[in-house]
């Protein structure tokens, strides 16, 4: 954390506790290097000497929000297809530096940062836990470890002679294995992986499995042996499973849901992490940006069907956690999910579980991010409206604290 964490005292009209539900009036939290202290209200708890006071008047304060899948060095308008290959690794770097700054300023104070071309997203996440860029906490997975001409592991149609290979491209669980390997020593969080195609590259079929189920395993044993979680990517119904009978933690995307793969996923543990925003931007922001027509078209197709796959899994009390795949439609919009989500089946507290309790969970980070009790990191949002009765309230974030520092308060 920055050496800049005061002691603050910190005081609002109210405060939503996701992991209860519960809301407190007129809260105060005690803040002390970075993480809460003490909690109460401000009858029960008084402000120490020399803290820093801080008084949200009328203001809900509420976790950090936790965004499970975004891609900081990505931008819509940067052009479709392809062209992102036009630019040096050092531009993405300056792309995710804006990017990162514009979350944290949405009040997501932890993201997942699911995939980059190379390592320089490691920068970027190491500079933010310096202190020398405003920006949330970063998990990040690095390159992508996948099969030859897959989705999100490798670029496809381009000329041979050219011979473009994404990073973590690898045939066999020994190769896997090394890919993986080779991510753990430059320093990522945890892996990526697809096992299905996608909807943003050439050539590939979302209802096409990705990886033999042997190499999917031998991926998630290597990860999990060294103390690291997989997100899987899959839209199809048989990459889904595949993902989950390997033992993925996380499931992104999870489009084509049948009743077998929701019970999977409840048997093994696995999250969901269902990115149902971004088909909107997509589809009326897409073709203007350069989306090339083969995306524009599995996105026409995929959009609805994983929306009511969101619906079935909601209801079958599957576990969920809030990811929205930001890249695809301008970072910092990453609130606009919880209308959806709560749209297509969830309560406003279960969506803001799943970008707070649920989502600390799956990062193996229950009771230090996501919380809003003593021994907690010191990530604090306020907002003006109530959550509990309108999500899209989320929108509107008016006060952002990460690891006790201010870093917004209108
Ligand atoms: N990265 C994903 C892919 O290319 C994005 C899918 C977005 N569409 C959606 N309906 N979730 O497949």
């Amino acid at each position: 954390a920055p050496a800049t964490a005061e002691t603050v005292y910190l005081t609002a009209g109210r405060m939503l506790d996701p992991a209860s539900g519960r809301i407190t009036e007129a809260p105060a939290l005690l803040i002390e290097e970075g993480k809460i202290l003490k909690t109460g209200t401000r009858a029960s708890l008084a402000a120490p000497e020399g803290a820093t006071v801080i008084d949200l008047p009328g203001e809900t304060l509420l976790p950090g929000l936790i965004d499970m899948h975004v891609h900081l060095t990505g931008d819509p308008t940067k052009g479709g297809g392809y062209s992102f290959l036009a630019y040096p690794g050092e531009r993405f770097v300056i792309w995710a530096v804006n990017n990162a700054e514009k979350t944290l300023m949405a009040g997501f104070t932890t993201v997942r940062n699911t995939g980059s071309d190379g390592y320089e997203i490691l920068a970027v996440r190491d500079a933010v836990n310096e202190g020398e860029i405003p920006g949330p906490r970063i998990f990040a997975a690095g390159p992508p470890v996948g099969i030859v001409g897959g989705h999100c592991s490798d670029n496809n149609y381009l000329p041979p002679e050219e011979e473009a290979t994404g990073a973590g491209v690898a045939t066999g669980p020994w190769e896997m294995r090394a890919k993986v390997r080779q991510n753990i020593k430059y320093g990522v969080d945890f892996i990526k992986t697809c096992s299905t195609g996608g909807v943003f590259s050439k050539g590939t079929l979302l209802g096409a499995a990705q990886g033999t189920l042997e190499e999917l395993e031998a991926i998630v044993d290597e990860a999990h042996m060294r103390g690291l979680k997989v997100a899987v990517h899959a839209h199809g119904t048989v990459g889904i499973k595949n993902a989950i009978r390997a033992g993925a933690d996380t499931i992104e995307h999870a489009s084509y849901l049948d009743d077998e793969a929701i019970n999977l996923a409840k048997r093994h543990g696995a999250y969901l992490s269902m990115d149902i925003y971004n088909t909107e931007y997509t589809l009326s922001e897409g073709e203007k940006n350069g989306v090339m027509e083969e995306s524009l078209d599995k996105e026409r197709q995929v959009g609805g069907v994983q929306r009511e796959s969101f619906r079935k899994a909601v209801k079958a009390g599957a576990k969920m956690v809030f990811g929205t795949d930001a890249a695809i439609y301008p970072h910092g919009d990453n609130a606009r999910q919880f209308s959806r989500m709560v749209q297509f089946g969830m309560t406003p507290i279960q969506a803001i579980r799943a970008a707070t309790t649920t989502a600390a969970e799956a990062l193996g980070k229950s009771g230090e991010l996501g919380c809003v009790a003593a021994g907690c990191v010191a990530d604090i949002i306020a907002i003006s409206g109530d959550p509990l009765a309108d999500v899209s309230a989320l929108e509107t974030v008016n006060f952002v604290m990460k690891d006790g520092v201010t870093y917004k308060k209108d």
